[in-house]
């Protein structure tokens, strides 16, 4: 059993403060999808506040109980909600065992369109397919080795989508962009052939609606094969500087489950385009900042660009993607006010630590430099790609393509809010920003018109 010495027994919620717990913290988190978000959830939780309400329960919970963790004995199985940052920062560095990540409602979503995933495969299976990903994904590594192709993609897709937005009224709204980003994780993934392979998007898309559902909803099997079908072909293929070319290398029928990996890619790059939008739009609202990313983007072209970077982790902390980390333990574990039973999922709710006004004076205001001197927040659990052994092994290649596709776009163009008060720097940012309902408009540079004209 996991060390430290049991006082007491774990704190356990009231009836009632279940309750409340279930209807402010779990509720809006599954409305607003957890697989894949929907926009309609997304406005309304956005315009009544709704995950300010849950950080504000986390935190009353937290005021009352200490350190918890707090054990909710729900009627499904027991729950308990990390409270303290070293607890969080435990866990994390304890996956998977005795916390793993094969959390069961977490299964049960993601076997919609992804069974054999790592994330939840345990055992020997989930190591071998951890190593597969930190294999293609290159995860140890700040630069993948095909990241000047990834930089080369964005920047022609988003020349691309500028044409598109000067037919566009020259607004850029989420639709349009979501096209273009799209087309660039199709081809980072599965190579240039990919890139107008719109039916395997919307597949994966039919899939992702299912999973929401997670055990409510039966697997859709065989638009599950053709999915897969579709990743082999362009795993045979096999196209230079594309993940799928990696994935070439391994025996298909190996415990790695090589393809059963890629849906994971293509899904999590989805987040990744949220925080792009919602990085802009965090530009737009603070024009210090906008400047700074500018001065950047002219005298270091991408890849190397840390402060986009740290603009993108900072939509991530402000609004993570991930706001639930759940893991569910193996075994018995004891900490300081007691023990937790076997098989209690364990959730960390990554919205209260990133934006716990009681401990960071930055809780809600938009602070890139937080990334780029991370020894200032060593000891506090900022988590949105996760950390320790269960760390997302995409997130060096999520802040190159990121960053990449917001260098190629406020290059010789200014992006300003429509309406320009939706974010603003002289109020705290908002508990939630709709990546759906956000909208620019886009000017060219006078010096770009001039050429162009
Ligand atoms: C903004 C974009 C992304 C964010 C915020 C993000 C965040 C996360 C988080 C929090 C986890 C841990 C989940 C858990 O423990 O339940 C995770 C896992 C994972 N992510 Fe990402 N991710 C992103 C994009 C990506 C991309 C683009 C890829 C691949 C190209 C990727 C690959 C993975 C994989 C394979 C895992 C499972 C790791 C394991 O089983 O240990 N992620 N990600």
């Amino acid at each position: 059993m996991a060390k430290e010495t049991v006082t007491d027994s774990l704190p356990t919620a009231s009836f009632s403060e279940t309750v409340s717990f279930l209807f402010k913290v779990m509720a809006p988190n599954i409305a607003k999808g957890v697989i894949i978000r929907r926009p309609g959830v997304m406005h309304v939780a956005e315009r009544w506040a709704l995950d300010k309400r849950s950080i504000k329960q986390v935190q009353a919970f937290n005021n009352k109980y200490g350190k918890g963790p707090l054990l909710f004995k729900t009627p499904f199985k027991p729950m308990a909600l990390i409270l303290d940052p070293d607890d969080a920062t435990r866990v994390i560095e304890e996956t998977p065992e005795p916390f793993a990540t094969a959390e069961s409602a977490k299964k049960s979503a993601l076997a919609h369109f992804e069974p054999d995933v790592a994330l939840i495969s345990k055992g020997k299976a989930r190591e071998e397919r951890r190593r597969l990903n930190e294999d293609v994904l290159e995860s140890g590594c700040p630069m993948h080795r095909f990241s000047d192709h990834f930089t080369q993609v964005a920047e022609q897709e988003v020349n691309a989508l500028l044409k598109a937005v000067y037919h566009h009224n020259n607004k850029l709204d989420w639709p349009l962009f979501f096209d273009a980003w799209n087309r660039v994780v199709r081809r980072v993934v599965l190579g240039d052939a990919a890139r107008d392979d719109y039916p395997l998007t919307q597949e994966l898309i039919q899939l992702r609606k299912a999973a929401n559902w997670g055990f409510m909803r039966p697997k859709r099997k065989r638009l599950r094969q053709k999915f897969h079908n579709r990743l082999a072909h362009y795993v045979d293929q096999s196209e230079t500087n594309s993940l799928a070319a990696k994935v070439s290398h391994y025996a298909i029928g190996s415990q790695a489950k090589p393809v059963g990996q890629m849906p994971q890619w293509l899904f999590a790059f989805e987040p990744a385009g949220m925080a792009t939008f919602r990085a802009l739009a965090l530009l737009c609202a603070h024009p210090a900042q906008a400047e700074r990313a500018q001065r950047e983007i002219n005298l270091s072209p991408p890849p190397d660009n840390p402060f986009l970077q740290a603009c993108v982790l900072e939509a991530l902390r402000l609004w993570p993607t991930t706001p639930l980390i759940l893991r569910e333990t193996t075994e018995r574990t004891c900490w300081s006010q007691g023990e937790m039973p076997t098989n209690t999922t364990l959730l960390i709710h990554a919205p209260y630590f990133h934006r716990d006004d009681c401990t960071l004076d930055i809780a809600n205001r938009f602070a890139p430099d937080i990334w780029l001197n991370p020894e200032q927040l060593k000891h506090w659990p900022l988590l949105p790609f996760s950390g320790g052994p269960g760390i997302c092994p995409g997130r060096n290649i999520v802040l190159l393509v990121t960053s990449a596709v917001l260098a190629a776009l406020m290059n010789n163009h200014t992006f300003t809010l429509n309406p320009p008060d939706r974010l603003t720097e002289d109020e705290p940012m908002p508990a939630l920003l709709s990546n759906f309902h956000l909208c620019f408009q886009v000017k060219q540079s006078d010096a770009l018109s001039r050429q162009e004209g």
